[in-house]
């Protein structure tokens, strides 16, 4: 038996860079680039692709043209596009401007769900079970997310059983697929042993993805980790897009060419193009006028400048 007979051949990679990478940039980003970008994407080999969020302007400016940027998008067959959606008003949006999936989001961390969603976690599982419902009605694809599973930055140490308990209330109310994140980057693969473990002892383990941010490096060894446990869905961002505003050169989510970088090295199929990847990047790079947190991207560019020579 080798260290890496349970890792499954085939992954899924779960680009949420147009929505958690630009969510957090410092500036709007002209939608045209937003929906170019999104196109570049889809075009990469992708199966889930998320778009936006129909949540409150004055909560996240920065995705306040999420009807204009939902209509405008060239959908692939075969590709999914959710959107964050917070309450049945966001629902009705997402719903108005052509949605077919959309993503319902809560937290392992009552203060962390406060300050983000205004709304206790047992509250907020009770919107999220109306939302559900209505959306599995009109036949839409539901992903679930839980943030802060692995830290809080307000409440520290997070337990497994409060993330298992939220997970399973989301599966119980018919999400599709549940995505565990780390909001924050803290976690470290003995912890991701922990939680993903005592998952995996109640849940299906195809239910799962998990979401990794880089913010401490610690990323792509809870991957291998996760991997290991059999899971076989990963979020990441094109570029690394993400982090803290307020921190310059933060980096944010898990860059998705530096997850394709290791599983294409270790022969593990996403159906992703790594090329593609990167021309998207360096497409919304060039919008946003910054270095990419990539380090796969960094790499690429060094050797451009390379045979560019002196
Ligand atoms: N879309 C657009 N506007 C919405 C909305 C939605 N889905 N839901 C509520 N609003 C508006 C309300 O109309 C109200 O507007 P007003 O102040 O102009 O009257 C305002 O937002 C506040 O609404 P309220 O129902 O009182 O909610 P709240 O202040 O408790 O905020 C959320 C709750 C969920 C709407 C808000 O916290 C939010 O959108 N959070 C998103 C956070 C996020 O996206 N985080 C990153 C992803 S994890
Ligand atoms: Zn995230």
């Amino acid at each position: 038996m080798g260290l890496f007979s349970a890792v499954p051949g085939r992954l899924r990679v779960v680009e949420v860079g147009p929505r958690d990478g630009l969510q957090n940039e410092p500036g709007f980003v002209p939608t045209g680039a937003k929906v170019r970008f999104i196109d570049l994407l889809s075009e990469a080999g992708f199966g889930v692709v998320e778009v936006t969020s129909f949540v409150s302007p004055r909560a996240v400016p920065q995705l306040a043209d999420a009807e204009e940027v939902l209509r405008a998008i060239r959908r692939r067959p075969g590709v999914r596009y959710p959107v964050l959606v917070p309450n049945l008003r966001g629902l009705e949006r997402a719903l108005g401007a052509g949605a077919q999936e959309i993503a319902v989001f809560t937290a392992a961390s009552e203060t962390f769900n406060l300050k983000n969603i205004n709304m206790s976690v047992a509250r907020s599982l009770e919107v999220i079970a109306e939302v559900v419902r209505e959306a599995r009605g009109a036949g839409l694809w539901v992903r679930g997310y839980v943030s802060v599973c692995f830290g809080c930055p307000y409440e520290g140490q997070v337990d497994p059983e409060k993330v298992l308990g939220v997970a399973g209330r989301l599966l119980e109310l018919g999400v599709d697929e549940v995505s565990i994140g780390d909001t924050t980057g803290v976690a470290t693969p003995r912890q991701v042993e922990e939680t993903v473990g005592r998952l995996l002892k109640e849940l299906p383990a195809e239910r799962l993805a998990l979401h990794f941010h880089d913010t401490r490096g610690t990323a792509l060894a809870n991957v291998l980790t996760g991997l290991l446990m059999g899971i076989s869905a990963f979020d990441s961002s094109a570029g690394g897009l993400g982090g803290c505003p307020f921190a310059p050169g933060a980096s944010g989510n898990l860059a998705t060419e530096d997850l394709l970088y290791m599983l294409q090295g270790m022969g593990i199929e996403t159906g992703v193009d790594l090329d593609k990847v990167v021309a998207a990047t360096r497409f919304i790079l060039g919008v946003l006028n910054r270095p990419p947190a990539s380090r796969y991207f960094q790499s690429c560019q060094a050797v451009r400048a390379d045979v560019r020579g002196p």
